[in-house]
């Protein structure tokens, strides 16, 4: 049984050992699943094997600031359902608000289901008065942080510096960020994606490559809308090329998520797509139904 089917959190570690069992890279690094046969099967357009179907499908939701302890039972659900099989073919992680990771870690405790966190300041600790650290999100029991998610740029005005800030600021505390990049409306209706997605990839990603992005086309965010499947595999290959560029063969492992109203009915196309190494869900992740729906999709 890997790591992974098994995380260690540090809920569970004794006080004061900061360590993650495994050895002191981060949790979550592993995302390369046994290769089962049904993914090294698919081939792409061309007709060759895709060459990440290697990457262990990671199926995240993000709560968003949604959910108080009574929601610990749509987890306890999720938990539930995600049996042998699904932890064979994916992993599974929930980005819960930062007030829920401690009893949400204690939840998922041996469930081989992971809990992720939304947000992190960039310094281990300070002055900050109502912000919340890396390593203090690790210490509650985190294995993931959402890093650059559009609301957080949006809302906070996020610049891709300080995005980069908090990736590396995830990686410190030996957690894994997942850097959320994607274009406007605008921008899409103008021709700009790729170079949107381009000046934010640069901007905003740390110098390792032991990370997960995430695409998420602003308008797609909340909205049920979604972009078409060549779109999708557009902007995927083009990121994929970017961090391939980047950090060389190990840019090739990197998880590639799409965000943007999946659903359980739009799942299985949208993760049969080139590229598209799992999903990040927001509306359809507050729902254990709904979550397991789209899980079983991939
Ligand atoms: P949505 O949100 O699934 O509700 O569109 C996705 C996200 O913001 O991560």
């Amino acid at each position: 049984m890997g790591r992974l089917d098994r995380p260690i959190q540090p809920a569970r570690l004794p006080a004061g050992l900061k360590v993650w069992i495994g050895g002191s890279s981060p949790p979550m690094e592993d995302y390369h699943s046994p290769k089962p046969p049904h993914l090294l099967a698919r081939t792409n357009r061309n007709g060759r094997a895709n060459r990440m179907a290697a990457i262990k499908p990671l199926i995240a939701g993000n709560w968003k600031m949604n959910g108080t302890t009574a929601a610990l039972a749509e987890l306890a659900s999720m938990e539930a359902g995600y049996d042998q099989a699904m932890r064979v073919r994916l992993n599974m992680l929930v980005c819960v608000p930062a007030t829920l990771v401690s009893a949400a870690a204690t939840v998922a405790l041996n469930s081989g289901v992971t809990i992720g966190a939304q947000d992190c300041h960039a310094k281990p600790s300070g002055a900050h008065t109502g912000d919340i650290s890396a390593e203090m999100l690790a210490d509650a029991g985190a294995s993931a942080i959402i890093v650059g998610h559009s609301e957080r740029r949006t809302d906070h005005g996020e610049t891709d510096e300080q995005v980069r800030a908090k990736a590396e600021a995830a990686l410190r505390a030996h957690l894994k960020p997942i850097v959320c990049i994607g274009e406007t409306e605008a921008q899409r209706k103008s021709g700009e994606t790729l170079a949107v997605l381009k000046r934010q990839l640069a901007g905003s990603l740390p110098e390792s490559a032991a990370i997960v992005v995430a695409y998420e086309p602003v308008w797609a965010i909340g909205t049920g809308l979604t972009p078409t499947l060549a779109d999708i595999a557009e902007a995927h290959a083009f990121i994929r090329a970017e961090l391939a560029a980047r950090f060389g063969e190990a840019g090739s492992a990197i998880p590639i998520l799409y965000g943007g109203s999946v659903k359980p009915a739009n799942a299985a196309e949208i993760l049969a797509v080139a590229d598209v190494n799992g999903a990040l869900v927001g509306g359809a992740s507050l729902k254990a139904t709904d979550f397991l729906g789209i899980c079983q999709a991939a």
